[in-house]
């Protein structure tokens, strides 16, 4: 048979995100190659975009305007990070990463957290009963919907004022919430945490109470807590055994997302998908990190995170099984104790790369 081929768009844009795309695709091919023979053969067809802060410096916009319309047509989206010094961060992350998240209506977004084999945790008790829970972030409106102005009322230099409006709509906050409700019930922990704010945010975080509790009542076999972003930050440290499915707004989820993977042991390690789960769009792959302009260029970039992320993406397009084999082989990988400077190993990013490859056939 004809292996079905998947069109992808890879954006690998700035810092280590070239490198750790770069990555991910050998991993990916090295699997779409040895698929050929199989029942089920499949291979992907690359297109890379070159946006990013060095386009931007060349041509003054991070995308092409048409850049929508161009992706449009491929089956998911891998991305790099997005992010330079050269280039203000608002600038560089709305007018590439958000652009795309919003215009694709992603609305959701998934990272999971998991232990590894061979990865030290900075907590004192992690295993992968303990380090096992996937945070879902509203990914279209909240915090990051984009609204507000500077310099209102005409105040000058030296009076100037600014509002950031976060938005909250009883859709938004539904969506997000069945879509982590349905995600329980394929855990083996049936849990739903949501985090919240409603005791200094009346507005926003009330209806986002309101909405939880009542698409609760929808799924009485589903565990709930509702839990203030705070005592959520110390809870990730101190009982992470208690989570499951954690769903939070835009920046709550932000923060806590990075939190999580560090207690993984790095934030080279954590995965992620912005997914318009009704698929009338495509969906994007990408590790949480950014483009760490501190390390970029040296090898030093851990490209797990892109590598599971590709996992996801995998999911995502219907090859589960092949999805866990990639898990597989990172974990066989870490286990081996090749692993990048962030942790804790000596490994280039290249040797990373090549060792997962030959995981793939272990
Ligand atoms: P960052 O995630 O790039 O780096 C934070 C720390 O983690 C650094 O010490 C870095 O060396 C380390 N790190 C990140 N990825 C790693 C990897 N794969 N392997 C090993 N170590 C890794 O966050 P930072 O420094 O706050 O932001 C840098 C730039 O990235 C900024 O321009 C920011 O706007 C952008 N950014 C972009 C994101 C995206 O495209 N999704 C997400 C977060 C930040
Ligand atoms: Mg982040």
């Amino acid at each position: 048979t004809a292996p079905h081929t998947f069109r992808i768009a890879a954006i690998p844009a700035d810092g280590v995100g070239k490198e750790v795309v770069a990555a991910g695709r050998a991993v990916l091919d090295a699997l779409a190659a040895d698929s050929a023979g199989s029942p089920r053969p499949f291979a992907f067809s690359w297109e890379e975009f070159p946006w990013g802060c060095e386009y931007y410096e060349r041509t003054g916009r991070m995308m092409d305007d048409d850049g929508l319309d161009r992706l449009r047509e491929f089956d998911a989206i891998y991305f790099g990070a997005v992010g330079w010094p050269t280039v203000p961060d608002h600038v560089s992350l709305w007018g590439l990463r958000l652009r795309i998240c919003q215009g694709f209506d992603q609305w959701a977004n998934v990272r999971p957290v998991h232990f590894l084999p061979g990865v030290t945790s900075p907590l004192r008790k992690a295993d992968d009963t303990d380090l096992d829970w996937v945070v879902v972030r509203e990914n279209s409106e909240g915090e990051y919907a984009g609204l507000g102005g500077r310099n209102l009322a005409g105040r000058g230099p030296g009076g100037e004022v600014a509002v950031q409006t976060a938005l909250f709509t009883e859709v938004g906050c539904e969506r997000i919430m069945r879509f982590a409700f349905d995600l329980a019930r394929t855990r083996a922990r049936r849990k739903v945490s949501s985090v919240t704010k409603s005791n200094a945010q009346q507005y926003g975080m009330v209806l986002w109470d309101d909405v939880f509790r009542r698409v609760a009542a929808d799924y009485p076999d589903v565990e709930t807590e509702s839990v203030l972003v705070d005592a959520m930050s110390a809870k990730f440290v101190l009982r992470p055994e208690e989570l499951s499915v954690v769903v939070a707004s835009n920046l709550h989820a932000d923060i806590l997302s990075d939190l999580g993977s560090a207690l993984a042991g790095s934030l080279g390690l954590a995965a992620s998908a912005n997914l318009n789960p009704e698929r009338r769009h495509p969906s994007m792959f990408e590790p949480v990190h950014g483009s760490a302009p501190d390390i970029a260029g040296r090898g030093l970039a851990n490209p797990v995170g892109a590598v599971g992320s590709a996992a996801l993406m995998l999911d995502h397009l219907g090859l589960p099984d092949q999805a866990a084999r990639l898990r597989r082989a990172i974990e066989t990988t870490t286990a081996a104790g090749v692993r990048t400077r962030d942790v804790g190993g000596t490994a280039s990013t290249e040797d990373v790369t090549k060792a997962l490859v030959e995981a793939l056939n272990a």
